[in-house]
């Protein structure tokens, strides 16, 4: 028998995302059923080229029999789901916020910390970083390596798809009300999205950061190293697809922009762009749909002992979410799991 695999959140931007993938890898599934909320039970989504599945109803799925379901429904809907789907049995990939930083849950970057896998036991479930700190922490890692970061200054450009499906809809739709001299509708966003950028994203905390900013400095730590202090600056861009980050490095050791590029070049996950001349770095619009980390305008900073500034670009739905999560049942499925029972079918149910 294959595995049988539930994609809850289906009809949203990562559950998409997560189907295309599985069917892309080919993902040794005997069946893969498609779940989300009472709104859309009975809808059709696609799953690869071929085939349709038809959406369930989270609310009385039965996870019993089910080896692994990867979650994207939002935090509060997997805060109750979750915890039932994992008592059945099956294992959570959830990519949510709500599990990140409890300490009996692994937060998994595969590329960074695959040991931490192991320990999926203790709750049955694995969460899925936030799309921002997974593709800083696959360019940081090799850097790490070779000379142990001790602060990272970031700012991040991020998409409006990382808000969700109406978020795309609502740059869409502003986009075209400024041309047509229509009134602006906000629905999502606090601010206007089109033609602006909005340095707020997720609640304010109480020192005045937002929750984005505190996420990426805890779950590097979590994933990369404790001692690592990080200094973040979330942004939202009028962007659909892609997140961008300007990343300032400060390292215990000496670490040559040379040796930097190097390593970052043998590094898993991770594609060096980084030429000098014009186009020869990468942006969001060309990074939508792959599966690479892209690193560009790899230099000096010559303001610390020991740093460096980068250029970290990545599909926020792929790497940032959906590969991630697929990632982590391939090694799961290979590591814990007994390994592919059979060729991969890839037939749906
Ligand atoms: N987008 C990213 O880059 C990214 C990256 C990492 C993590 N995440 C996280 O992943 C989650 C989903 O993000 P998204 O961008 O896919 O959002 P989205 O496009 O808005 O999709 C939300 C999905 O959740 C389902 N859902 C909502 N309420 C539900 C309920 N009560 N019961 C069952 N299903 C329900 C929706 O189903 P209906 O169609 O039936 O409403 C839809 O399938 C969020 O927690 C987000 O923070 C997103």
């Amino acid at each position: 028998m294959g595995y049988r695999i539930a994609v809850v959140g289906a009809t949203g931007n990562v559950g998409r995302e997560i189907l295309t993938t599985l069917a892309e890898h080919e993902f040794p599934a005997d069946e893969v059923v498609a779940v989300a909320s009472e709104r859309s039970a009975g809808a059709k989504v696609s799953f690869g080229d071929k085939a349709v599945l038809k959406v369930r109803r989270l609310d009385d799925f039965d996870f019993n029999g089910f080896d692994i379901a990867l979650f994207s429904p939002g935090a509060k809907v997997s805060a109750v789901h979750a915890p039932r789907a994992a008592a059945a049995g099956c294992v959570v990939i959830d990519n949510t916020s709500h599990f990140r930083m409890d300490a009996d849950v692994p937060l998994v970057v595969p590329e960074v910390n695959p040991q931490a896998i192991a320990g999926y036991g203790r709750r049955n479930i694995i969460a899925n970083p936030n799309c921002s700190t997974i593709q800083m922490v696959v360019a940081l890692k090799p850097l790490h390596d070779l000379a142990r970061i001790k602060r990272v200054v970031v700012a991040t450009y991020q998409s409006v798809s990382g808000s969700g499906k109406d978020a795309m809809d609502e740059l869409f739709n502003q986009t075209r009300a400024i041309y047509v001299n229509d009134p602006i509708e906000r629905r999502k966003f606090t601010k206007q999205i089109a033609f602006n950028v909005i340095p707020h994203i997720d609640m304010f905390l109480e020192d005045g950061s937002t929750k984005e900013e505190w996420k990426m400095a805890v779950e590097t730590r979590k994933i990369l190293d404790p001692d690592i202090v990080v200094s973040a600056t979330c942004v939202r861009v009028p962007v659909f697809i892609g997140h961008a980050e300007a990343v300032n490095v400060e390292f215990h050791k000496p670490i040559s922009v040379d040796e930097a590029r190097a390593a970052l070049r043998r590094a898993p996950g991770v594609s060096v762009v980084d030429r000098r001349v014009d186009e020869g770095y990468v942006t969001p619009a060309e990074c939508a749909g792959e599966d690479a980390v892209y690193v560009s305008r790899i230099r000096k900073d010559p303001t610390v002992k020991h740093g460096l500034s980068l250029w970290v670009v990545a599909d926020n739905l792929r790497k940032g979410a959906a590969l991630n999560a697929v990632q982590i049942a391939e090694h799961l499925v290979e590591h814990h799991l007994g390994g592919a029972r059979r060729p991969a079918l890839g037939v749906a149910g």
